[in-house]
């Protein structure tokens, strides 16, 4: 299989904090990873190191093969459109129909003419109810945001992810905010898309229910290191309670 990422020796300093530290990894396309651990293991760093919000201090990333650090203008914003992140707090505008929302994952390839035009006769709408038929709730096109339930906003954004296309999605606790079934629904979703659609996941998650079930690989970080990197089924209990617990990394 494809390299999609491969990291050697990476750290990343936030102030003079050590965020990340020392990170050696390869995900390949297809795969879908989870990210474990508890809240300031680096979770969120890491993803935001993965989609090029933020550079490693040290070591060096590969995305396709290319050294990231070196990609610049075109052809960084090419890959980049590549990447879809669905953050934890969604970044929808409330004000505006799901339609604006799920558009906005146009913004990559669009003009800024296109996407001003499209605030007022929005375009493209086929793909976007395409989008949202996929997500579950084509119904809501038209409906304002702030109008919809947490539920159905973690669709949108979704939704917005799929109208990019990318071929990487990456995914910052999509369910914290979700009850069981819903929850539930989420993950189906996002790992029945990336199945059939051949893209690569990336996933931080709080469940461990749901990364076990849902991803093929872990990743359990711990004060920003890497504590395991396993498939899924092989992580055994004590590593986990290791994971969580407050005792020192080794
Ligand atoms: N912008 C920032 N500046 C300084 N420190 C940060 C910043 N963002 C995160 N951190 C620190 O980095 C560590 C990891 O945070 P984060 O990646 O958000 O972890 P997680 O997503 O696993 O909860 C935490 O100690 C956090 O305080
Ligand atoms: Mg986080």
């Amino acid at each position: 299989m494809e390299s999609v990422f491969s990291g050697q020796k990476i750290s990343l300093y936030l102030g003079d904090s050590i965020v990340l530290d020392n990170l050696n990894f390869e995900i390949l396309a297809g795969e879908k990873v989870g990210l474990i651990g508890s809240s300031g293991a680096g979770k969120s760093s890491f993803l935001s190191l993965l989609n090029g919000q933020w550079q490693s201090t040290d070591g060096n990333l590969n995305i396709w093969g290319d050294s990231f650090a070196k990609l610049q203008g075109k052809r960084r914003r090419r890959v980049q459109r590549k990447i879809g992140t669905i953050y934890q707090q969604l970044n929808l505008v409330e004000s505006l129909a799901v339609v604006h929302n799920v558009n906005a994952g146009n913004l990559g390839r669009w003009s800024f003419l296109k996407a001003a035009v499209s605030l007022f006769f929005p375009l493209e709408q086929q793909r976007v109810h395409w989008a949202l038929e996929q997500v579950g709730i084509p119904e809501k096109m038209f409906a304002k945001t702030s109008e919809l339930s947490g539920g159905q906003k973690q669709r949108v954004a979704l939704a917005r992810v799929l109208i990019q296309d990318p071929e990487i999605i990456l995914a910052d606790e999509p369910i914290s905010s979700l009850d069981p079934q819903l929850s539930r629904d989420m993950m189906d979703l996002l790992v029945d898309l990336c199945d059939r659609h051949g893209k690569t996941l990336v996933v931080s998650l709080h469940s461990l229910d749901f990364a076990k079930s849902h991803c093929d690989r872990l990743i359990g970080l711990k004060q920003g290191k890497i504590l395991f990197d396993l498939p899924a089924d092989a992580v055994t209990d004590a590593q986990l309670d290791h994971l969580y617990s407050d005792s020192p990394l080794y």
